[in-house]
């Protein structure tokens, strides 16, 4: 889909046919004929009047996320007819908003994945124009250029997701991380095995001991002139989550492929920064580690070493990501000096989805201040996510009798807090402060559409982080 802002009338435009907002249900136009068609203009309705040229679409509210959902149903529409263009006429609430917001609803609703089906959907692009006469044309042109870059972030972040885990594993995960680091001029290192032998980092170790897809730690660095503050963003990329010898059910180990979505995210923000031109150092660091069994593999009952020497009880496998992680935030503070921010993106515990839903990412960490700018940023860039607390009583419930600590919890309750307290263990005290995990478990991977998030990967955390960072910039 190609967009274009046109300083015009929506009137004075030449389109095939004309996409109308019904915003809080005010029918304007066609009034008979759409109650006769049962349109209401609830969220998610859409309707064709072929003849009078114009797909009239419902928009319950009239704030952003409302705006997204939208136009996604409407150029889906679009997109089931051979009309090749389209016009629409800009919100004039909160515009700029509104404008990112539209933009986004367009190019995340019309992302479609068929790389595997026989016959792939070779459609025309279609243009869709948006029709303004606001003033600040410039302004509102870079806003529709930056959406779009931030689209595609989440879309190539989409793509890496959907592809399957025979197609994608460590070493694939690295060479698209290089093909993104050379069109992006960012610095790129890649590390194998005998590196991480070499450091001491046992736990990521131990996580890919029993695949024959070994593991790759993936760094990408952007370093623009004279940068404001340095940001890590460390992902988790299970490229295959079978769960190990504490192997999952068959049902829930169906859609694991998505346990790469945080490092799958990072991709997509690093594939976005250099373009926006944010003012930070950004490294974006990625385990990319395949948890199977085999003879090799590593067992309840092991004890393993991280990178910072903090001996781990192994008591399932299954509880590997924040393995990965402990040895990728150790990497991420010794390679790196005077970080700003450290965050980690994954798709951690299922404790998580439980207790927020499939739509919503847990936001962890010992900053009461940052976890409420990280949620307010996410529910700004149409994600949703909600803080979790940390408290004394949970930090004690991966004690382990045997070693400094348990890889699992003793409660079966709060896992998703447990684990982000595991993960605290691997934070050096100078960076507790500037460190917030996101869990983005629920909403990484989609089984049932809903807003403008087909079938599969969503591209969760990509949208959360650059607002972070925009929002950073703009202080
Ligand atoms: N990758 C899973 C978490 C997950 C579950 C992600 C569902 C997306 C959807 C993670 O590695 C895992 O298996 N965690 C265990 C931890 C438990 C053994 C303490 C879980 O959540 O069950
Ligand atoms: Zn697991
Ligand atoms: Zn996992």
């Amino acid at each position: 889909m190609i967009i274009k802002l046109i300083n015009k009338q929506i009137k004075k435009i030449e389109a095939d046919i004309e996409i109308v907002l019904v915003i809080d249900k005010k029918i304007k136009e066609n009034k008979e004929l759409l109650k006769s068609l049962n349109f209401k203009g609830n969220d998610e309705e859409v309707v064709i009047l072929p003849e009078s040229k114009k797909i009239y679409v419902g928009c319950e509210n009239d704030d952003h996320d409302s705006l997204r959902i939208a136009l996604s149903c409407a150029v889906k529409k679009l997109n089931s007819t051979k009309f090749k263009s389209a016009k629409v006429a800009l919100y004039t609430e909160e515009i700029e908003i509104s404008l990112k917001a539209m933009v986004e609803g367009i190019l995340l609703g019309s992302y479609k994945f068929d790389k595997y089906k026989s016959e792939q959907t070779k459609e025309e692009e279609k243009s869709l124009f948006i029709a303004t006469t606001y003033k600040k044309f410039n302004l509102l042109q870079k806003i529709v250029e930056d959406a779009t870059l931030v689209s595609d972030a989440v879309n190539l972040s989409r793509d890496i997701i959907n592809t399957t885990p025979d197609d994608f594993y460590p070493a694939i995960m690295a060479m698209q991380a290089s093909g993104i680091a050379r069109e992006n001029k960012l610095e790129c290192k890649i590390y194998d095995e005998s590196y991480l032998k070499d450091k001491g980092m046992g736990a990521m170790l131990a996580v890919g001991k029993a695949s024959n897809n070994k593991p790759k730690l993936i760094h990408l660095t952007y370093k623009p002139k004279k940068a404001k503050k340095k940001i890590v963003i460390v992902g988790k990329g299970l490229t295959y989550d079978c769960g190990g010898l504490s192997l999952k059910p068959s049902d829930f180990m169906v859609t694991m492929k998505s346990d790469k979505s945080g490092g799958a995210a990072v991709m997509g923000i690093m594939s976005a920064v250099a373009q926006l031109k944010l003012p930070f150092e950004i490294h974006g660091i990625i385990g990319a580690v395949e948890n199977m069994i085999g003879p090799n593999a590593y067992k309840p009952d092991d004890v393993i070493t991280a990178k910072n020497g903090t001996t781990i009880e192994v008591r399932n496998t299954d509880a590997e990501g924040r393995l990965v992680l402990a040895d990728c935030l150790c990497y991420a503070q010794d390679e790196i000096d005077d970080i700003d921010y450290i965050f980690d993106l994954a798709t951690l515990t299922g404790a998580c989805v439980v207790g927020l839903g499939e739509y919503t990412s847990g936001v962890m960490g010992n900053n009461d201040m940052l976890k409420y700018q990280i949620v307010q940023s996410a529910i700004e860039s149409g994600e949703y996510a909600t803080s979790l607390p940390f408290n004394r009583y949970l930090k004690k419930l991966i004690k382990s009798e045997i070693a400094d600590i348990c890889n699992i919890a003793s409660s079966r309750y709060g896992g998703a807090i447990t684990a982000a307290l595991f993960l605290d263990n691997f934070i050096k005290d100078k960076y507790k402060q500037i460190w917030a995990h996101i869990d983005i478990a629920g909403p990484a991977y989609v089984e049932k559409e809903w807003g403008y998030n087909p079938h599969g990967a969503s591209g969760a955390g990509v949208r959360l982080m650059l607002s972070f960072m925009q929002k950073l910039d703009n202080e």
